[in-house]
């Protein structure tokens, strides 16, 4: 690959190693299908023992420089970020993501950030608390009328937030044409569960082209959902202004990005100037950033308030610890106000260790501009920079003896003082191009688990299996049935 440094020793996948430490793996762990992480962790630790904080991965035919020093990530993130500039994802990947923020770069990426952010200010998104509890009241509403005979439940949570979390999305991005929308974003999810068969078989060659069924259907799908958005953003730009903003989510998504192209079309002194300049919104612009937020927002929070369900199932002293603190804060009142989250220290600390603990994005990849020296190292243009965030949470270098244990308490004088790096916890990434929906997550986490809390206690059910696993996110694989009794 070209790169040159003191420190940097080549390592080519060595099957053997890599066949001892399986096996070695295997002895302490479960079998494969079930928990990988230790098997996972175990090699990355291993390696980065005997090779340091930087070593070079291969993923197919494609190298990949593992940076994990926190002080590292901090000059690729911070101090040298104008070096460094995001990967095209897979066009498969693409494909399913949308071509919007996540995968934008330069000035387009900088104007589409500038005109979305508003959708996730705390402003607008305080506005949107008492619907989310709404869709929440309404699920355990149904969960409370299911129990009275048996005076427990068992709900599939995976599935449940799912719905949940798509509903929220839905809102934030529509607003009032939320009926339409939540329709569209049903095609979405449909077609992004077929997609994942390609994404699966990403190893055959050109398997994404072959007509197979399940491709056939997510081609239609795509069709129909870039259909049936174009249709309504032409009906909001007909009516920007007037009945596209609803009182819930005033500046949703599809307002503020319809605000812009109108602009864009009419003052040629707008940041993007004319529609002929490569910067104006256009209709298909705004296709894609729908399809982004949907595709960057719905599984990652889905699986931080899985994980945490899951987390405080398996620590009934944190449920507890967590329940006083809602009762005493919240009380009886049905929708916890913005106020009341706020003040929930331990839920934020409990969060912040399951995102710890279960990043569902668990790594981030990063591209040189150009040559360049990191950690003693020459590093050519292209390089592709991948930072294992999954690895350095887990790092008992950066978090004690204990960091693979659940321990809330660690991050109770706050983010900065948990770890022996500030660096070192970076669920929703850094610098700019941190997540834009870092703070609906964490709203949304936040209202549900408390909601939760408020009204039942609960633990895992006999079927349970504890198998984190990674498909672009990760998550737990045979889903997370969770037992819950009213209080
Ligand atoms: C970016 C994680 C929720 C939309 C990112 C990145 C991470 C991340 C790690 C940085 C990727 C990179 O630098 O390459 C998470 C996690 C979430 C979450 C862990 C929940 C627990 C959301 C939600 C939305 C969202 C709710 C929208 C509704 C985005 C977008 C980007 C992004 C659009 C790209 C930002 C940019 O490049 O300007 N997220 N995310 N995310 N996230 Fe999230």
């Amino acid at each position: 690959q070209g790169i040159k440094g003191p420190k940097y020793q080549l390592f080519l996948g060595n099957l053997k190693e890599l066949a001892t430490l399986n096996s070695r793996a295997s002895a302490q762990a479960m079998p494969l299908s079930h928990n990988i992480l230790p098997r996972v962790l175990s090699f990355y630790h291993h390696w980065k023992k005997i090779y340091g904080s930087m070593f070079l991965v291969w993923f197919g035919a494609t190298g990949r420089l593992t940076v994990s020093d926190p002080a590292l990530i901090r000059e690729i993130f911070v101090l040298k970020s104008e070096l460094f500039e995001k990967n095209e994802s897979p066009p498969l990947v693409r494909k399913i993501e949308g071509d919007g923020l996540l995968s934008l770069k330069g000035e387009k990426w900088a104007h589409h950030r500038k005109i979305i952010q508003p959708t996730f200010h705390t402003e607008n998104l305080k506005l949107m608390i008492p619907m989310m509890g709404k869709s929440m009241e309404e699920a355990v509403w149904k969960w409370s009328e299911e129990m009275s005979n048996a005076g427990k439940v068992e709900v599939e949570v995976s599935d449940w937030f799912q719905n949940l979390v798509e509903d929220v999305i839905t809102r934030a991005t529509f607003g009032s044409s939320y009926e339409e929308g939540k329709a569209i974003f049903q095609l979405q999810s449909q077609q992004m569960l077929h997609a994942t068969e390609a994404y699966q078989k990403v190893f055959i060659p050109g398997y994404r082209f072959l007509p197979t069924k399940k491709n056939r259907i997510s081609w239609r799908l795509e069709k129909e959902i870039r259909k049936s958005l174009l249709k309504l953003i032409d009906r909001r730009r007909k009516n920007s202004g007037c009945q596209g903003v609803s009182d819930e989510c005033p500046n949703d998504l599809l307002e503020l990005m319809i605000k812009a192209s109108l602009k864009d079309s009419a003052d040629e002194s707008s940041p993007s100037g004319s529609l002929s300049s490569p910067l104006a919104i256009t209709a298909n612009d705004v296709v894609e950033e729908c399809k982004t937020i949907f595709f960057a927002g719905k599984h990652t929070t889905s699986n931080l308030l899985t994980w945490t369900t899951v987390l405080l199932a398996m620590h009934p002293q944190w449920q507890e610890q967590a329940r006083e603190e809602v009762l005493r804060v919240c009380g009886a009142r049905d929708t916890p106000s913005k106020d009341d989250l706020a003040k929930l220290k331990t839920l934020g600390m409990i969060l912040n260790e399951s995102l710890r603990l279960y990043p569902p994005a668990v790594a981030i990849i990063r591209r040189a501009k150009m040559d360049m020296q990191l950690g003693g190292l020459h590093i050519p243009r292209g390089t592709e920079l991948l930072i294992p965030i999954l690895a350095v949470h887990h790092d008992p270098a950066l978090w004690c003896h204990d960091a693979h244990e659940f321990n809330p308490a660690r991050f109770a004088k706050g983010v900065a003082h948990a770890a022996k790096h500030p660096m070192a916890f970076m669920p929703f990434g850094l610098g700019a191009r941190r997540c834009i929906g870092q703070n609906l997550a964490v709203l949304q986490a936040r209202l549900a688990i408390a909601m939760l809390l408020q009204r039942f206690s609960f633990e895992l059910a006999p079927t349970y299996q504890h198998a984190p696993s990674v498909l672009m996110l990760l998550h737990p694989q045979h889903g997370a049935p969770i037992v819950f009794r009213k209080l």
